[in-house]
């Protein structure tokens, strides 16, 4: 943790207040602060007897013998019990009328439309969970799926989960490379594919980063490419690669889902952390299954008859909690859309909401500064009536941000929910809950039922009201994550060793006299870039992998768009002089070690980092020079920085 606790402060004072309507608290599953600080309370008294309630919502092949195993830091939820995810997704459903209720309408950026109804739905994860099984992918494989957003996607995610093969999702904006590692670190047996897909206008390639990525994944056997693009130079490899087409062409309809024990591992998801590896977030089954389930049902007050729609990629937690699976297991039409959001218009959002008539709308801040700088004249042309409930994710929303969205996109009538979650906690888990909580521009507000949080010192000591400190979790939820995949030690390190007893979150906040929370940012070294998690150590050690490269240090500074942007600092090797062709080659370098999303903003040749007594890099002070960029000019020399370091030595 490089910020001390009383480093963390917030400038953010905020008095407006908004309440929901009477009529939308009338109608909301949770219908008054009062009934929701009586849950609560509840929940809080006995966590156990909450959450198996809400367990009983869903289907089991086999009850649990007892709620929860707690064996600090390693929980087990629902111990014993037999369930399958794909099966409270799908084919509970099927034995009702919502068999023929649209499960997910996809538009694909050129425009075309597609509806899959449950039914559907339901025959095409069973066709392709029969094709896995036909090529050898067992209960227990792993299966990389690096795929743009199109049905297939949520189809292979949800086929995986029937047959008990655990998928890791990699977002299509990584590299090879990046693929190439977590490939290997998950030991994969498959990857799904597609030729490509489309983005602005442009066709994304992803076929061809898997066949240099597999160059150096020993333990794929099998590639599975759905034909999206129709692109005609893919190369497919012989008894290695299959077209989705022809490996569900001859395959029965019928494929009964794999009673699963609730902690059998359901995905892995890599996130970035404080080292240059990602970590892989291990979720299982039961208790992620609960928490998204019942998380979409209250934050989004979901009802039989809306349309719901998360614009994150799948690629993210986001997608994986509410696109896919808590829309499904409540039977919810989720909206899904493949491209940009300014492709062939900044309205297309608009648009899309207009067209399939959009009840719930759930996207980023970083989306919305850019809906405020693309102009009030694309969402005006839209009437957008059908909205009713508006969120936010990914990063602390700014209080214009949220004004602009309630006044342009919920015409001042929709709540917005503003969740605070990880891609650790499965679900959400500080919110409002529509009908009951009145919010506050800037604020996530309070807990959710059955989630007991806390900002405390580095101790583990409660801070007072509207002080700054460390955001915890102090008691385990059913969808954390189990373990970091392969390194138990890591896990126990990373998350309950820095506050004693509780889950360190990364965050700090602070608590106001309402008992909101006010999410502060991180306090690690993990920057927050358009809402994508990256790691300093990550970037750093892409930059140095570049031939220039002798040293890189790589921090945040305050963006007005992004919230954040990439700065870096690099010193070369032997003498050689920087130029902005050598900076643009480093930023394609970044480009191809991780993906696009990681390149630097800022890059800044010196002849030094400055370091302390002890080595370390005094990353506080680069984090000012380089959000005073207006003061210290391009190109930093040693000389400007060793002076601020002399000042600054003492402090770190
Ligand atoms: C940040 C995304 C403020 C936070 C679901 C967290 C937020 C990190 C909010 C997790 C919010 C997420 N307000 N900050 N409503 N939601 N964050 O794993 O720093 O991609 O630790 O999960 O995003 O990012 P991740």
């Amino acid at each position: 943790m490089s910020h001390p606790a009383s480093d963390i402060t917030s400038v953010l004072k905020e008095g407006r207040v908004f309440s929901p309507s009477s009529e939308f608290s009338q109608n909301a599953h949770i219908k008054s602060f009062a009934e929701y600080e009586e849950i609560y309370n509840r929940a809080a008294n006995d966590p156990e007897g909450f959450w198996s309630e809400i367990a009983k919502e869903l289907e089991w092949f086999s009850p649990w013998e007892k709620v929860l195993d707690w064996q600090l830091p390693f929980a087990k939820w629902f111990v014993g019990g037999k369930l399958n995810i794909s099966h409270n997704c799908l084919d509970r459903h099927l034995k009702t009328w919502r068999k023929n209720k649209a499960a997910i309408i996809w538009e694909g950026e050129p425009g075309e439309s597609r509806i899959l109804t449950y039914q559907a739905l339901h025959r095409e994860v069973c066709r392709f969970a029969n094709a896995l099984k036909a090529h050898g992918i067992e209960k227990g494989d792993r299966v990389a799926i690096y795929m743009p957003m199109i049905p297939e996607l949520a189809i292979a995610m949800l086929a995986c989960a029937r047959i008990g093969a655990t998928h890791s999702v990699v977002f299509g904006g990584f590299s090879a490379n990046a693929l190439k590692d977590r490939i290997n670190d998950a030991q994969a047996k498959a990857v799904i594919t597609a030729d490509g897909g489309y983005r602005r206008g442009q066709e994304l390639p992803l076929k061809p980063a898997v066949d240099e990525a597999l160059e150096d994944c020993p333990t794929i056997k099998q590639v599975f490419v759905y034909r999206r693009t129709n692109n005609q130079f893919i190369t497919m490899k012989e008894g290695r690669d299959h077209w989705w087409h022809d490996v569900v062409a001859n395959v029965s309809d019928h494929c009964e889902a794999e009673q699963l024990d609730s902690e059998h591992p359901l995905f892995i998801l890599y996130t970035s952390g404080t080292t240059g590896k990602p970590k892989g977030i291990l979720h299982t089954t039961g208790g992620y299954s609960v928490s998204t389930y019942i998380t979409t049902k209250w934050v989004f007050d979901l009802k039989e008859e809306d349309t719901y729609w998360c614009t994150a990629d799948i690629g993210w937690v986001t997608g994986h909690s509410y696109i896919v699976y808590g829309p499904l297991s409540n039977g919810a039409t989720s909206l899904m859309y493949e491209g940009a959001p300014n492709w062939p218009y900044p309205d297309r959002f608009w648009n899309l909401i207009d067209k399939y008539q959009v009840n719930i709308f759930y996207t980023a801040p970083t989306a919305i500064r850019a809906f405020i700088k693309w102009g009030e004249e694309w969402p005006k042309r839209h009437s957008l009536a059908s909205l009713r409930l508006l969120g936010t994710v990914g990063e602390p929303i700014n209080p214009e941000a949220w004004m602009w969205y309630h006044k342009l996109i919920g015409k001042e009538k929709c709540p917005i929910v503003d969740t605070w979650w990880q891609t650790e906690t499965g679900a959400i888990m500080i919110t409002p809950l529509p009908g009951a909580t009145p919010t506050v521009p800037g604020s996530a507000t309070r807990p959710f039922p059955g989630i007991i949080m806390d900002v405390v010192t580095k101790k583990g000591e409660s801070v007072p009201d509207n002080v700054g400190g460390y955001l915890v979790i102090k008691k385990p939820w059913p969808s954390m994550l189990r373990t970091i995949y392969g390194d138990d030690e890591r896990y126990k390190q990373q998350y309950w060793s820095e506050i004693p007893g509780c889950y360190f979150a990364g965050d700090g906040a602070r608590r106001d006299e309402r008992g909101y929370f006010w999410i502060m940012g991180r306090v690690d070294d993990v920057l927050n870039v358009s809402g994508h998690r990256l790691s300093t150590m990550e970037i750093e050690s892409a930059l140095v992998s570049h031939p220039a490269v002798a040293e890189a240090a790589a921090v945040g500074r305050p963006d007005p768009l992004k919230g954040e942007a990439v700065a870096v600092f690099v010193t070369l090797e032997g003498g050689r002089k920087g130029s902005e062709d050598l900076k643009q080659e480093l930023r394609e370098h970044v480009a191809k070690e991780i993906g696009a999303l990681a390149k630097p903003d800022d890059i800044r040749f010196t002849d030094a980092l400055p370091k302390t007594r002890s080595g370390k890099i005094m990353r506080r002070l680069l984090r000012e020079i380089a959000a005073g960029s207006e003061t210290i000019g391009d190109t930093t020399t040693l000389e400007d920085i060793s002076i601020l370091a002399k000042l600054r030595e003492d402090e770190e």
